[in-house]
């Protein structure tokens, strides 16, 4: 992730004068039309906490089915160790760009109930994807690009000590 210079500012005029030459759709919200998947990222920026924490917090507000929030993140901020395990499961082109963004996050998704083959949700993947989408938007909001790549097969999950979780209140 990086900060775009100028950005909403920018993003949201390149989106009207997008809609205005007819490319977009006037319903189109600017944060959906400034959206795209960069490759590269500024090796300078370093994601703050704070930002983190909104990104997380975006994912825990998504819906789910039955409210079951099957998801659970891990976060590695670029200087931490938990980035530098992520970056060394990388696979194909990802592994020559991702590394350089300020934050990488490993989204997983609670599939079955421990210890059997029962699906804790037939929506988990599904709800996951919102989850994600979320945190992409959120993430545009406060002016950083979000880029998804590959998914990993390392058990990240059982090695990990710090899986947050982004379950909100059960209402
Ligand atoms: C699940 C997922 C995996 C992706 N994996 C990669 C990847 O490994 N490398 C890459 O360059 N882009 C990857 N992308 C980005 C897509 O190629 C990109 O979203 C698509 O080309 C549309 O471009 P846009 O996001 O800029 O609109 C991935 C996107 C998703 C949703």
């Amino acid at each position: 992730m990086t900060i775009a210079d100028g950005w909403p500012t920018a993003a949201r005029a390149s989106a009207a004068a997008r809609v205005d030459d007819g490319a977009l759709p006037p319903v189109l919200h600017p944060l959906l039309a400034a959206r795209w998947s960069p490759t590269t990222f500024d090796p300078s920026y370093e994601v703050t906490a704070a930002e983190v924490d909104a990104i997380l917090e975006a994912a825990r507000w998504a819906p789910s089915a039955g409210n079951s929030q099957p998801w659970a993140f891990i976060t590695g901020r670029r200087s931490d160790p938990i980035h530098a395990r992520l970056t060394r499961h990388l696979t194909g082109s990802s592994a020559a760009w991702a590394p350089s963004a300020s934050l990488l996050v490993a989204n997983l998704c609670h599939r079955y109930v421990e210890d059997t083959d029962w699906e804790y949700s037939e929506f988990a993947h599904y709800d996951l994807g919102q989850a994600v989408a979320h945190m992409t938007l959120q993430a545009q909001a406060l002016g950083l690009h979000a880029g998804s790549l590959g998914p990993s097969t390392a058990p990240l999950w059982r090695q990990s000590s710090r899986c947050h979780s982004t379950g909100k209140s059960r209402r």
